[in-house]
Order: C-alpha cells, then structure tokens, then sequence
C-alpha cells in the first residue's frame, strides 16, 4: 500500500494544514510506505518572487520534520526535483478534457481572487496533481476535504487513460481525518482557513502572543453558551472543533466543561492549549530552519528516492499509450 500527498510552500503552515493532513501523515507513516513532498510547482501557478520560492521550501520542509514527518520513515522529496512528473503532466493533458478543468471550483475561485494572473498553470493544476498521485500508483491520498474534487478528477483521468489504452493506473482513494478535514477562518468561519488569506489564519509556529490575540480577537457568534452547531454558531464551533482536536477530547465532553461559562473563559482556554500544543514542536522547528545544508541533504536524498520509483514507473506509462 502507497500513500503520497504534498503541500505546497506559498507560506507558513497553518492548523488547518496540521490537522487536515500533517497529523494523519505522521500517523501513516507508521503503517504504509508513505512519500511526502512539497509542490513548489504548484506553489508557481500564483504570483510569488523566486528568493522567497526558496525561503519557503526550506521553512515548509523544516516545519514538516518539526511537526512529525521523518526522513527515516518516509521518503520526504521536492515536486521539481522528480522531472517525471512534468512528463507524466504533459501525458496526461492529452487525455484530460479542458471542460473539466474549468469546471474546476478552485480554478473559479482563483481565477476570481487573482484576475491579473489566470495563467494555464492555474488552469491544468489539477493533471499536475494526477501526475503527482499515478506516476506512484498510490492507493491513498491524505489531504483535506477541499482537495476531493481533484481526488475525484484524478480518479477519472487514470479511469480515462486505462480505457483509451490499458489497464495501467490504480484508482487513487482520498483519506479524510473526519473532525479535521476542513478548518474554517478564525475571521470569517464561513470560509475554509486558507495560506491565500492570511488575515483568517492560525499558524503552527506562531508566537504565544500571537496565538492568544488571535483566538481572543476571533469571530464569534450572539449568545454566549459553548455549543457545537455548525449552522447557527458557525465562529465558537470552529473553535470547539480546534480545542477537541487538540486535546483530543470528545465534542459533548467540551460542552459539558465550559457549561454555564462564558467566551472569554473558553477562548482563553483554548488558545492556552494551542500554546502548550505546538511549544515543543516550535523549539525544534525554529533550530531546524536554520540547518540549511541538513535540509538540503534530506530533500535530494528523498528526491532520488522518488526518482527511482518514477522513473520505473514512467516507463510502464510511456509504453501504454504507445512512446518509445
Ligand atoms: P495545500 O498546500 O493547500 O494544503 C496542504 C494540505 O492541507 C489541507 N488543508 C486543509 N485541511 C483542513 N482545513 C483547512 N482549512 C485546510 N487548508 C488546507 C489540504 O487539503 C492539503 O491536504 N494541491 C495541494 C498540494 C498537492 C497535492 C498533490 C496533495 C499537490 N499535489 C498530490 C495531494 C496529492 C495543495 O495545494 O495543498
């Protein structure tokens, strides 16, 4: 069984990304063989400068050990140093219709938050992402739940190539991390957390004071009591939702803690737990960041890992739909 997923370096990891995807990978990657990258490449379908490109993956790569991926138990690589999975990219837009990738609700939504750059990148992200998952032939894939649609268009290009030529691809299954599959903003709790919002989000490795002013400062809801509805109190249940993931402790438990008591006391209380949470996995991030070369060492030796795989894999693919 091979699980693989990636996140991209647009910026500093937030708890959605830690509780939608980084802790089920830590997870796995005690059970499957589990390959874990970072998709700078897709990191370029959105205006970015190249010396802060950089910065990010080393910081996105130092935050992934600090937050428990190990180089020893998985194979940890960078997109852009596999070349095969741009080859695989370009086999794959030739049998993915461009109906389905405007349909594409992220490409809509980009499209609209960045009229200035709707580039073909943003357009045929989702095939990069295909190559990414079936050049491995991976049986699972860890993400959260905005990231299904491109589960699902994944699972109809292998389904596409197969019956144009022959049985080559696995069909890809998402797994979702049921309470953390998608953290809304703590400003507007109708909209996902997001790195391309960065007003709404939690970082992993934010300072205590900036984890108390934020959770203080968050959305909240009219009455007062600490109820889970989604609905009706969408601002407090988000922050239900965090606190129960954190302490890991059941939704009606919580209810019953701050019964009678107000939001102060419970925001208070969470932002308390996030600090205590991520302390440890700070201290070690913030030493890690600083090891260039180390971080270096694990990114090439992970991506020659990959490349050997995808490389004999490419070759099966290359042979299917008739290349030499
Ligand atoms: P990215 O970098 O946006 O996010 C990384 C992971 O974090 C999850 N996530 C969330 N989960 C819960 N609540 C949220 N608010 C939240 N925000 C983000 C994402 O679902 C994701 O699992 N396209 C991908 C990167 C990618 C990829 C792949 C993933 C490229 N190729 C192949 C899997 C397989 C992305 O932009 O993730």
């Amino acid at each position: 069984m091979l699980v693989i997923s990636g996140i991209q370096p647009t910026g500093k990891i937030h708890i959605g990304n830690y509780f939608g995807a980084i802790k089920h990978w830590v997870k796995l990657q005690e059970k499957y063989k589990c390959f874990f990258f970072i998709a700078d490449l897709h990191a370029m379908t959105e205006s970015y400068e190249p010396k802060k490109l950089q910065k990010n993956i080393y910081e996105t790569l130092a935050s992934l050990i600090a937050l428990g991926i190990s180089e020893k138990k998985s194979v940890i690589f960078l997109q852009s140093q596999v070349p095969f999975h741009c080859e695989l990219f370009w086999i794959l837009n030739c049998v993915c219709p461009c109906g389905d990738l405007f349909r594409m609700t992220q490409f809509k939504e980009k499209s609209k938050q960045f009229k200035d750059n709707i580039n073909a990148g943003l357009l045929n992200y989702p095939i990069l992402m295909a190559s990414d998952i079936l050049l491995y032939n991976a049986e699972f894939v860890p993400v959260g739940k905005d990231q299904l649609q491109h589960l699902e268009i994944t699972r109809e290009i292998a389904r596409r190539f197969n019956k144009r030529f022959k049985k080559t691809f696995k069909e890809p299954k998402p797994l979702l991390n049921p309470l953390g599959e998608k953290i809304y903003s703590l400003i507007n709790p109708s909209k996902k957390m997001s790195k391309s919002s960065p007003e709404g989000c939690l970082f992993v490795f934010d300072s205590r004071k900036d984890i108390k002013k934020k959770i203080l400062s968050s959305i909240t809801d009219s009455g007062k009591e600490i109820e889970f509805s989604p609905k009706a109190k969408p601002g407090i249940s988000n922050l239900i939702k965090i606190y129960s993931l954190v302490e890991e402790k059941p939704i009606e438990e919580i209810e019953k803690e701050f019964l009678g008591k107000g939001y102060f006391e419970f925001k208070n209380k969470v932002a308390l737990s996030l600090i205590d949470y991520f302390a440890q996995k700070r201290k070690k991030y913030l030493k890690l960041v600083k090891k260039k070369s180390y971080l270096k060492k694990i990114l090439n030796k992970g991506s020659q890992k990959a490349s050997q795989i995808a490389k004999r894999n490419l070759v099966k693919i290359k042979k299917s739909c008739g290349l030499l």
